[in-house]
């Protein structure tokens, strides 16, 4: 039996070998699919249209390697790209939050950017950060003018065409920030990127030196990202936590993932009323630290009135401009003394963090899998993203069955 995983194995070595061969079709290794010599990729070429584009699969250099894609999230900024080209990419094959699995490799391909042995058959992600420096973050990227240089999804269209994930196939090329996840199930590498903004919101957070195990933390707004952001916080141990949304069903599902209580803003009438509604959650007592998880800047105005003095905020909303938020710097931040973190993105250190996290989480039994509402096929992406558009889901996601 076990001579046979290790014939299997050489194999695949061999195959991983010859890789560098261009080759339009390579034979199958025993139990592998053969690679077809073409394949289908979802291209945005119009304002809330995708096109279904057949093309050649490319040659594999190298330092190449080709991934056939298992599924890809659909992200905020494919939403925004879906309905407005904000960054002007169409024709442009979508899709960052994606991930599959190695059909072949360049013979110069050993090693992930972890340090961590690749093969034929392992599961991949790719990264929006370079790997040169670990500790780099989408500020430093935009200060070097580089953003999105490199990013599978945000690349624009070439003669590979296999750039983003929302496709069969996706030519991951040398010198990429790839990561080997095979001992994740699918819907937890799907989730990969997301929760890696919450990872890093929370080693945000740490820096205050507020948050603590027993410490009473608000999580505003019960997207994805403040769902996620709670089974962080309850994969560190911290439990006395309480949801905010106008959103019953999010805020139910805001428990699932290990919020305490919930507070729904919509039955509180004005401000004064909606801290009360907090307090009595918290026995009569305001939060030691809260998450700004919602694009709303009145949310932001909001959420000092539920902080105790001396407390802390992580303002991690607005990925994007949400236009600007009123305050009172007296009353809110200086006679208080709370201690503001914003966080932006995440850095590569963070990225392997979420790989531990994704485990955890479903060490401790929290529903992740249930983030991911909505699965479509290839073919049915525009319905997909329409129904992203409606926001009646939450993640939802393109399956290749
Ligand atoms: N910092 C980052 O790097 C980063 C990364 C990704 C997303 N984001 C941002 O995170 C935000 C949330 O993302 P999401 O995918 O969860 O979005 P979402 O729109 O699905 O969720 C936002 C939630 O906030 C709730 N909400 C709105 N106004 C509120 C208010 N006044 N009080 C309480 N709740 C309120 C909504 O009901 C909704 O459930 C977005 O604005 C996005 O730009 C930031
Ligand atoms: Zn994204």
């Amino acid at each position: 039996m076990n001579s046979n995983v290790n014939v299997e194995e050489i194999v695949k070595q061999v195959l991983a070998n010859m890789m560098a061969e261009p080759s339009g079709m390579t034979a199958p290794a025993k139990g592998q699919e053969a690679i077809p010599q073409t394949a289908r990729v979802a291209m945005l070429t119009d304002l809330e249209h995708y096109d279904i584009k057949e093309f050649p699969l490319p040659e594999v250099g190298d330092g190449d390697i080709l991934v056939k894609v298992e599924g890809c999230g659909i992200c905020g900024t494919d939403a925004h790209e879906f309905k407005r080209d904000p960054f002007g990419l169409i024709p442009i094959v979508l899709g960052h939050e994606g991930t599959g699995e190695i059909v072949k490799m360049g013979k110069h391909v050993k090693k992930d950017s972890a340090g961590k042995d690749l093969r034929v058959g392992d599961k991949v992600v790719t990264c929006m950060i370079f790997k040169d420096d670990p500790d780099i973050t989408m500020f430093d990227m935009n200060k070097q003018n580089v953003g999105g240089a490199d990013v599978y999804g945000l690349l624009p269209d070439d003669e590979i065409h296999f750039n983003g994930w929302f496709s069969d196939y996706i030519l991951i090329r040398e010198g990429s920030t790839v990561f080997n996840v095979s001992d994740l199930d699918l819907y937890s590498r799907i989730l990969i990127e997301p929760s890696a903004v919450l990872i890093h919101a929370v080693e945000r957070a740490k820096t205050t030196g507020i948050l603590r195990f027993n410490s009473r933390v608000v999580v505003q707004g019960c997207g994805p990202i403040g769902l996620i952001c709670i089974a962080v916080l309850r994969t560190m141990g911290i439990e006395n936590i309480v949801a905010v949304d106008g959103n019953a069903k999010r805020l139910e599902f805001a428990k699932e993932m290990g919020a305490m209580k919930s507070v729904n803003f919509q039955e509180h009438k004005g401000l004064e009323a909606l801290t009360q509604g907090v307090k009595e959650q918290f026995d009569g007592h305001l939060a030691d630290f809260a998450f700004q998880c919602t694009g709303n800047p009145m949310a932001h105005a909001n959420i000092y009135k539920f902080i105790r003095n001396g407390g802390g905020l992580c303002e991690l909303g607005f990925f994007i401009n949400g236009g600007d938020a009123t305050i009172n710097p007296h009353f809110d931040l200086c006679s208080k003394e709370i201690t503001l973190v914003g966080s932006w993105v995440y850095t590569l250190r963070d990225y392997a963090t979420t790989f531990d996290f994704l485990k955890r989480a479903k060490g401790i039994g929290l529903p992740m899998e249930k983030l991911i509402t909505d699965t479509y096929s290839l073919e049915e992406i525009n319905e997909a993203h329409q129904k992203n558009l409606a926001m009646t889901g939450l993640k939802i996601a393109i399956i290749n069955r």
